[in-house]
C-alpha cells in the first residue's frame, strides 16, 4: 500500500531580533570585529553599560549567544522605551499606531511632557519621534528635552510591529536598568563579558557628540571609566571597550588592555556627503 505522503512542516520563521531605534554611535557596522572581540559570551552575563540602541545587544541575542543580560544606559527615556517593549509590546504597538508622519502632529508630540504619559505611550513617543526626526537622531537640550527637528521623510516605518515583537522576545533574558555605567560595572562578576560603548574622547574641540542626556559625558567620566574597567578586569570579568583613536585614549589604555583599530562609518554630520569612515578603537 502506498504511504501517505505528508505536507511538508510549515515552519513559522519569525523575524530575527534588531534595534528598534537608530542611535548615534550605534554599533551595526562593527558587529563582526566586536563580537569577535567578546569572545563566548554564554558563560556568564553579558553586561552592557551604554546600552544606545543596543546593535551588539540584539547581534547577540540573533545568534543565541546569550543566556542572561544587564543592560543599562542614563537615558531615562530610552531605558523606559526598552522596559515597555519587553513587558507590555502590544500596548507600545496600539499606541504607535496613533501616530502619523505629519509636522504638527510631530511637533505638538516632542511637546508632550512624557511623565504625562503611560509608559507604553512613552515609549512610543520615543519611537515615533526617532523615526520621523531628521536624521533619526536623539538629542537632547540643555533641559534634557528632545529638539530635534521634523525629519520630511516621505514614508517612514512608524509601527514596525513584527520588528518589536522580536526586540521584546529578545529583551525577556534582559534586566534594564537607568543608572551610571560604574553601578553596572560594579555588579559584574568573574566569567561575565561586558561591552562599554561611551560618548567618545572628542578628536577635536567640535567634533564630538555628547547629547544623548542632559549631563554631558567629561574627561573625568573617562578615567573613571578607564579605572573601572581595569577593576572589572581584574575580578575575571572580559571587558571590552569602544572610544575614538584620540592620543589620549591610547595613553589611557596603554597599560593592561590592547588597542585595535577599526574603521567606522560614524561622523555626525548633517551632510550627508561630509559622513566618511573614520578610524576608531577596539580596547581589549
Ligand atoms: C555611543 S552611545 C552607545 C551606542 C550603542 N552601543 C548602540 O549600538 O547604539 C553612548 C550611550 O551612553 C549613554 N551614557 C552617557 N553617559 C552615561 C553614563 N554616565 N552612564 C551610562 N550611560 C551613559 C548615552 O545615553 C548613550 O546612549
Amino acid at each position: 500500500m502506498a504511504q501517505a505522503v505528508l505536507p511538508a512542516a510549515r515552519v513559522a520563521l519569525s523575524r530575527p531580533p534588531a534595534p528598534f531605534l537608530k542611535w548615534v554611535g550605534g554599533k551595526r557596522q562593527l558587529v563582526p570585529q566586536i563580537l569577535q572581540a567578546l569572545g563566548p559570551t554564554h558563560l556568564g552575563t553579558y553586561v552592557e553599560p551604554f546600552v544606545g540602541g543596543g546593535a551588539i545587544f540584539f547581534a547577540l541575542a540573533e545568534r543565541n549567544h546569550i543566556w542572561r543580560a544587564v543592560l543599562s544606559d542614563t537615558n531615562d527615556e530610552l531605558m523606559t522605551a526598552y522596559l515597555s517593549v519587553r513587558d507590555e509590546v502590544a500596548h507600545v504597538i496600539a499606541a504607535l499606531r496613533s501616530h502619523r508622519n505629519d509636522p504638527d502632529h510631530f511637533y505638538a508630540v516632542r511637546e508632550i511632557d512624557p511623565a504625562t504619559l503611560s509608559p507604553a505611550e512613552r515609549a512610543a513617543r520615543l519611537i515615533f519621534l526617532n523615526r520621523t526626526c531628521f536624521n533619526g537622531l536623539y538629542r537632547v537640550n540643555a533641559k534634557g528635552l528632545f529638539n530635534v527637528s521634523f525629519g520630511r521623510y516621505v514614508n517612514p516605518t512608524i509601527c514596525d510591529a513584527e520588528g518589536l515583537e522580536a526586540a521584546s522576545r529578545a529583551l525577556r533574558h534582559a534586566e534594564l536598568r537607568t543608572c551610571d555605567f560604574a553601578v553596572a560595572l560594579a555588579d559584574a562578576r568573574s566569567m561575565d563579558v561586558a561591552y562599554c560603548d561611551p560618548p567618545y574622547v572628542p578628536l577635536s574641540a567640535t567634533s564630538s557628540f555628547t547629547s544623548y542626556t542632559r549631563n554631558r559625558f567629561a574627561s573625568d567620566d573617562q578615567v573613571r571609566l578607564r579605572d573601572l574597567a581595569l577593576a572589572a578586569k581584574q575580578r575575571g570579568v572580559r571587558v571590552v571597550l569602544s572610544n575614538s583613536a584620540a592620543p589620549i585614549v591610547r595613553e589611557r589604555y596603554r597599560d593592561g588592555f590592547t588597542c585595535t583599530e577599526v574603521l567606522a562609518p560614524r561622523a555626525v554630520n548633517c551632510r550627508a556627503d561630509r559622513r566618511r569612515a573614520i578610524t576608531e578603537l577596539l580596547i581589549a
